[in-house]
């Protein structure tokens, strides 16, 4: 496995295999790798011929009060277990190769951006979109792995690919989960082992609520009041969001019909964690 550390060698790079006939996988990460974006890479690894994967811990996606500084990072194990993965070439550039000069143009993905993690986190999605419209232009045609672990982040990048025609195939993994349910994510890393212990009922108020709708409740409130009451009666849980949306245009179907998402937001300690399971009616 090769590092690049400079956008114009990654261009030349991916160049050079496609002169040739062959196909790039795409894996962008902000590293401490575990086995969700493991599972990226290894598809990456399986769908194409030559794979890329990007570790950079984004600021511009990081509100002034959220954990920027504090981001969990460890870039030798995570070259290590990226090499076992298949990547090839291991894309890590610095900030200051990014962004070069106060970023002028930014990317939003208007009403998608708005509800949910939106709705608390008011200029992250416009940094998600910003910096994976920039590492598309420089990987340039590929497909690309994203974990649907973050739902309305892949719906976003995915209406973005398609409304400025990048030349990019952007595919949905499922959400790679431990035993107990609790999905897995870098930030698992700040919790307590009281919290760890508390964190999995996320997982259970999301599979409560599908249950729900699978026996025939269609009343969003219903569903939204279960899955709330089950978060909230574990007394480390601090409940940010709790939400059933249609899985293509976020808004509320009434009554729930179609192609749904159930989708939370739970802070426990100094880790604010995210999941969602799909449900169709
Ligand atoms: P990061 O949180 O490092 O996640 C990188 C990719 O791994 C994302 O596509 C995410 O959805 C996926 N992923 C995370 N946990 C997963 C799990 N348990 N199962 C399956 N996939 C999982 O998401 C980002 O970084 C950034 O916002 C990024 C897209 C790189 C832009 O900066």
């Amino acid at each position: 496995m090769l590092d690049v550390t400079r956008i114009g060698e990654l261009r030349a790079a991916l160049d050079a295999e496609r002169a040739v006939g062959r196909h790039v996988g795409f894996v962008p990460t902000m590293g401490y790798l575990h086995d969700g974006h493991l599972s990226l890479m290894e598809r990456a690894r399986r769908d194409n011929d030559v794979v890329v994967a990007s570790i950079f811990v984004n600021p511009l996606q990081f509100g002034p009060t959220e954990d920027l500084a504090a981001y969990p990072r460890d870039l030798d194990r995570d070259r290590q277990l990226a090499a076992k993965a298949g990547v090839d070439l291991l894309f890590v550039p610095e900030v200051a190769e990014m962004y070069p000069q106060p970023v002028l143009t930014t990317v939003s993905v208007a009403e998608m951006s708005a509800p949910l993690e939106g709705a608390s986190r008011p200029t992250h999605f416009a940094g998600v979109a910003t910096v994976v419209a920039k590492l598309f232009a420089i990987a340039g045609r590929c497909r690309a792995y994203f974990g649907e672990k973050d739902f309305q982040q892949l719906t976003i990048i995915r209406r973005m690919a398609r409304d400025l025609s990048f030349p990019v195939d952007v595919v949905g993994v499922p959400t790679v989960r431990d035993v107990d349910g609790l999905a897995l994510s870098s930030r698992n890393s700040y919790l307590s082992p009281d919290e760890r212990a508390a964190a999995p009922v996320i997982h259970r108020a999301l599979q409560a609520g599908g249950a729900l709708i699978r026996s025939g409740e269609s009343d969003p409130r219903e569903v939204r009041e279960l899955m709330a009451g089950i978060i909230e009666a574990e007394p480390l849980a601090r409940l940010d969001y709790v939400a059933v949306v249609d899985a293509d245009s976020f808004t509320v179907p009434e009554p729930l019909t179609g192609n749904l998402r159930l989708l939370a937001a739970v802070g426990f300690g100094r880790a604010r964690l995210i999941d969602n399971v799909g449900v169709t009616v």
